[in-house]
């Protein structure tokens, strides 16, 4: 099929890079002419495994190309999917500009029947906003359907998630689009969720929720466990090994990060206020993310009583591994926070730097070329992001770099007899 993406981000680059593999020919458009011109000279702005070959093969087959030009991609693409971002306002609720904006501009250049397809994460009842605002800005009154479609794919892991997805949500009021839709997913072989639009919208807030929702529970519970002596990995193992509940997301450690997740869960409360209905318990999701950090910091003020001047190394900036994304990180609030008290921090992240640096927040810190460049001298090592780079580094050589073997794992990557067997004092998340 041909077809249209607009916006190559993290989602929509990856997106038509799978729809191209799986043998559709596509078009991505970004309105950023630096991005595009990157892609044209084969180059990837973003840093996902299995990305770069998967974009390069399916250019050199001539089923993956690039534009600035909306007109281009609408006139191409028999179906138009829209992943453009949904940011937070200071409110928590989202800031539709960009999917406003989108939407007036395929209206203007809507010649013949398409389907159009929202694949951003957006409040309930966008799609209603979005068919209307086409309708009014379309001269020439042609037919076309709005669908939600809505995006769960990971970052650090896109590829694998696009194409093996665990299920296609499909939310539209017409048969028309329907089909068309499933011809698009055919070659996935994923079970495929037909709904309404609004049902569609709200699945993607209410999973996204349920899994912070995960995340906090285990937090809540790593703070019991270090109150009681008891260990949140086996509390983890034991609860997740129902099947009903699942060992997935239930890992204890700084909170959620990134891009989505804090964005999302905000976005929710913030529909459910409007609706009349306020979803409280979320509120107490982000309060427990949102102490996850500090309730972390104290254990590093117990241990080295005051930070002013102290060397700390911080190993990790990304928001999770296998991924240079920052947005939101909770590596990047904890470095700046070290910062702030007057540490000096010398930090290393396999691939977070370079935006690390172009973001300027971390002026202040040192990076480092490799984690043990980052540790040298250091007072206390902190592990901020689970790499698996940090969890083969040789425990040896390290303490042997640091001025003093505190190791404070953020993350529980190590193993804690491992760690002290190394001859570190090791702390890590409720256990
Ligand atoms: P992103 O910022 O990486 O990419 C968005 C792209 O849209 C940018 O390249 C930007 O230049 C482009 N853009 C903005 N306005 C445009 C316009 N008018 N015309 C053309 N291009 C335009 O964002 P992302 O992470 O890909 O997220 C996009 C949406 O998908 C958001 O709603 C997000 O919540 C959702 N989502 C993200 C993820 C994820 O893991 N990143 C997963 C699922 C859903
Ligand atoms: C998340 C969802 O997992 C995707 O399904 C969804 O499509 C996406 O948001 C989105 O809507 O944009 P992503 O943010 O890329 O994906 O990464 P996750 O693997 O979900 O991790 C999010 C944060 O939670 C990270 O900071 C991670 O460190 C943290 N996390 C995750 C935990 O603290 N504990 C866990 O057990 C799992």
């Amino acid at each position: 099929m041909k077809l249209c993406i607009i916006g190559s981000g993290y989602v929509g680059l990856v997106t038509g890079a799978c729809f191209a593999e799986v043998g559709h020919h596509v078009i991505c458009v970004d309105n950023n002419q630096k991005k595009i011109d990157m892609l044209l000279a084969g180059q990837i702005p973003i840093y996902e495994p299995g990305l770069e070959e998967l974009v390069t093969r399916n250019v050199a087959a001539k089923r993956l190309m690039f534009t600035t030009s909306i007109e281009e991609g609408v006139a191409h693409g028999e179906v138009v999917f829209i992943a453009v971002p949904t940011p937070p306002q200071a409110d928590g609720s989202v800031d539709l500009s960009y999917i406003e904006a989108v939407a007036r501009e395929i209206a203007g250049v809507l010649k013949e029947y398409r389907v159009i397809v929202d694949k951003s994460t957006v409040p309930v009842k966008t799609g209603e906003k979005v068919a209307e605002t086409i309708r009014r800005y379309n001269k020439t009154g042609c037919e076309f359907d709005v669908v939600s479609n809505p995006e769960f794919l990971r970052e650090g892991c896109a590829v694998p998630d696009l194409m093996k997805p665990d299920r296609i949500v499909i939310g539209s009021n017409n048969d028309r689009a329907v089909s068309l839709m499933k011809k698009v997913y055919e070659p996935f072989m994923a079970p495929i969720l037909v709904t309404d639009i609004n049902s569609a919208e709200l699945i993607k807030h209410a999973a996204n929720s349920f899994l912070a929702l995960k995340i906090s529970y285990i937090n809540a519970v790593a703070a019991i466990c270090e109150a009681s002596g008891a260990d949140v990995e086996k509390v983890a193992d034991g609860i997740g090994m129902d099947r009903r509940i699942g060992r997935n997301f239930l890992n204890a450690g700084l909170g959620y990060g990134g891009s989505c997740f804090p964005k999302d869960i905000a976005a929710f409360i913030s529909i459910s206020r409007q609706l009349g209905v306020p979803f409280t318990l979320l509120e107490e999701v982000e309060r427990i993310n949102a102490s996850a950090l500090e309730h972390f910091l104290v254990k590093v003020r117990e241990a080295l009583w005051v930070l002013r001047d102290k060397k700390i190394a911080v190993w990790g900036l990304a928001f999770k591994p296998d991924t240079d994304d920052i947005r939101c990180s909770v590596a990047m609030d904890l470095v700046v926070q070290l910062l702030k008290e007057g540490a000096y921090v010398s930090v290393y992240d396999p691939k977070g730097m370079e935006k690390a640096k172009e973001l300027g927040t971390l002026k202040k810190a040192t990076f480092a070329a490799s984690p043990l460049e980052a540790a040298q001298d250091a007072e206390a090592l902190i592990i901020a992001t689970e790499w698996e780079e940090f969890a083969n580094v040789d425990l040896a050589a390290l303490k042997k770099t640091m001025h003093t073997p505190l190791l404070f794992d953020g993350r529980n990557l190590l193993h804690p007899d491992i760690a002290r067997e190394a001859g570190f004092t090791y702390v890590s998340v409720g256990r």
